[in-house]
C-alpha cells in the first residue's frame, strides 16, 4: 500500500447537518473528499476509498475482485466486529465466491415475491396486532418499541415456522438482541438461547414437517446431507439479525418522513395503492445502511477510473449513490411520485444484494398502510432535530419516535 497521511483525511462515518435524519452527509465532508472517489479515515484505524457515485457503486458491488470477508487482514472495519465464532458457519453475508453462492442458492426461491405473497396475511395479522396493542396502551407511545421493532422479528418467527407456544420466548430474546442498551454478555446469552430454540425446532421439524422455511430446508437440504444442522441454525440467525434492525429502522424512519409530510400520509390513507411507489422513495430517501458496504480489494481493479490496489479497503456509499443527481432528479426532495425511485440501492447491488427485499417491501407496505388507516389523527411528538438518532450503528435509525393520536 502507498503511504497515506491518514490523520488528515476526513473522518468517517459522516453525520449529516442540523441533526436532520434525512440528510446523510454535510457539504463540507463531500468537499473534503475531493471527488466522487476519495479517501477517508476509518473509525477503528486505517483508511479506505469511499465510492459515492451511483454508477461507480454498481461497478464495485458487481466486481468479483472484492471480498466481503470482514475477518481478512486489512478489511475496512466500520463497526466493532465480534470475535469469529465457531458456530457462525452459515453467515454467508461475509463469504465470497462458491461458499457464498452455495448458501444463497438455497434461499433464493424462498424469498421470491410469489412465496412472500403467501405469508402476507401473517404479516398483516402481526402489524394489526402490534398497532392495536399500541392503541390499547393509549397515547403517547413510542412507535419504535411498540410497533417498528416487534413487527420484523415476529414476521421472521412466522417465516421460520417457530411454533406458536415458543413465540414469546422468541420475541423476548429477539428484543434483547436488538436492545440498544443491553450489554454484550446479555446479548450473547440471548443469541445462545435463540440458537438453542432454533436447534430444537429443527429437530422437531425433521419428524413433523410443516409449511415453513425451516421444515423445507430440513427436508430438502439437511436430510439429503447438503446442509449441516449447525449451518442451518446460523443461517436462520442471519435472517433474524439482517432482517430485523434494517426493517425496523425503515418502518420508524418512514413513519417520521410521512408525519413530516402529512399530505402524503393523507394520500396514502385515501389510496393504499400508492404504497409500493412510496416505499421505494422512502427506501431511497432513508437509506438505513448509511455507513455503506465495506469491501477489500483482492487484486488491483479500476472503479470509476480510480485504480484500487490489492489490499486496499473500499466502502460503497449507498446513501450518497441514492442522492446522485445524474440518476435522481432533485435528489434532496422527498417525492413519492418520482418515477426513477426504483433505481435506488438501499438493498445494495450485485452479488450480495439483499435477499430479503421482497419481504422487507411487503412489511413496509403493510405497516405504513395500516398505520395510516388505523390512526387517522396520528401526530409526531418530536422534531427532526431532537428525535434521538443512531448515527454510528450498523443501520441508521431513530432511538425512539414519540407519537400521539
Ligand atoms: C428495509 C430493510 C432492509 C434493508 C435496507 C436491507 C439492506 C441490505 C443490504 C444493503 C444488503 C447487502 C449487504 C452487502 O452487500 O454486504 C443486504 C443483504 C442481506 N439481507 Fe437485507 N435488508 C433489509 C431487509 C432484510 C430482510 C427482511 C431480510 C431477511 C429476512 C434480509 C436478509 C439479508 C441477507 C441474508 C443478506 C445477505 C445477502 C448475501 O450476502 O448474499 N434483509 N440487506
Amino acid at each position: 500500500m502507498t503511504d497515506v497521511d491518514v490523520a488528515n483525511l476526513p473522518a468517517f462515518p459522516f453525520i449529516g447537518p442540523d441533526n436532520n435524519p434525512f440528510i446523510p452527509v454535510q457539504e463540507s465532508d463531500t468537499a473534503r473528499l475531493g471527488g466522487p472517489i476519495g479517501k477517508v479515515r476509518l473509525p477503528f484505524g486505517g483508511w479506505a476509498w469511499l465510492v459515492t457515485r451511483h454508477e461507480d457503486v454498481r461497478q464495485l458491488l458487481r466486481h468479483p475482485g472484492f471480498s466481503s470477508d470482514q475477518y481478512k487482514p486489512g478489511f475496512p472495519v466500520l463497526n466493532p466486529i465480534p470475535q469469529k465464532r465457531e458456530d457462525a458457519s452459515g453467515l454467508f453475508i461475509f463469504m465470497d465466491g462458491d461458499a457464498h453462492s452455495r448458501f444463497r442458492r438455497m434461499l433464493t426461491a424462498e424469498f421470491m415475491i410469489k412465496n412472500i405473497r403467501r405469508i402476507e396475511p401473517l404479516i398483516e395479522e402481526t402489524v394489526v396486532e402490534a398497532l392495536e396493542r399500541m392503541r390499547a396502551m393509549g397515547p403517547p407511545a413510542d412507535l419504535m418499541s411498540e410497533f417498528a421493532l416487534p413487527v420484523p422479528s415476529m414476521t421472521i418467527c412466522h417465516l421460520l415456522g417457530i411454533p406458536y407456544s415458543e413465540h414469546d420466548f422468541f420475541q423476548n430474546h429477539s428484543r434483547v438482541i436488538m436492545d440498544r442498551n443491553a450489554g454484550p454478555a446479555e446479548v450473547e446469552a440471548a443469541l445462545g438461547a435463540l440458537a438453542g430454540l432454533i436447534g430444537k425446532v429443527i429437530e422437531y421439524k425433521r419428524n413433523a414437517p410443516e409449511e415453513d422455511l425451516l421444515s423445507r430446508l430440513v427436508a430438502e437440504r439437511v436430510v439429503p446431507g447438503e446442509l449441516r444442522e449447525d449451518e442451518l441454525v446460523s443461517l436462520a440467525m442471519l435472517l433474524l439479525v439482517a432482517g430485523h434492525e434494517t426493517t425496523a429502522n425503515m418502518i420508524g424512519l418512514s413513519a417520521l418522513a410521512l408525519l413530516e409530510h402529512p399530505e402524503q400520509l393523507d394520500a396514502l390513507r385515501a389510496d393504499p395503492g400508492l404504497a409500493p411507489g412510496m416505499v421505494e422513495e422512502l427506501l431511497r430517501f432513508g437509506t438505513v445502511v448509511r455507513t455503506g458496504l465495506p469491501r477489500l480489494a483482492m487484486k488491483d481493479a479500476e472503479i470509476g477510473g480510480q485504480l484500487i490496489r490489492e489490499g486496499e479497503g473500499v466502502v460503497a456509499m449507498l446513501s450518497m449513490a441514492n442522492r446522485d443527481a445524474s440518476v435522481f432528479h432533485d435528489p434532496e426532495l422527498f417525492d413519492p411520485a418520482r418515477r426513477e425511485a426504483h433505481r435506488h440501492m438501499a438493498f445494495g447491488f450485485g452479488l450480495h444484494q439483499c435477499i430479503g427485499q421482497p419481504l422487507a417491501r411487503a412489511e413496509l407496505r403493510i405497516a405504513l398502510v395500516e398505520l395510516a388507516r388505523r390512526f387517522p389523527d396520528l401526530r409526531s411528538e418530536t422534531t427532526l432535530a431532537t428525535v434521538p438518532k443512531r448515527h454510528l450503528a450498523v443501520t441508521f435509525g431513530l432511538g425512539e419516535l414519540p407519537v400521539s393520536w
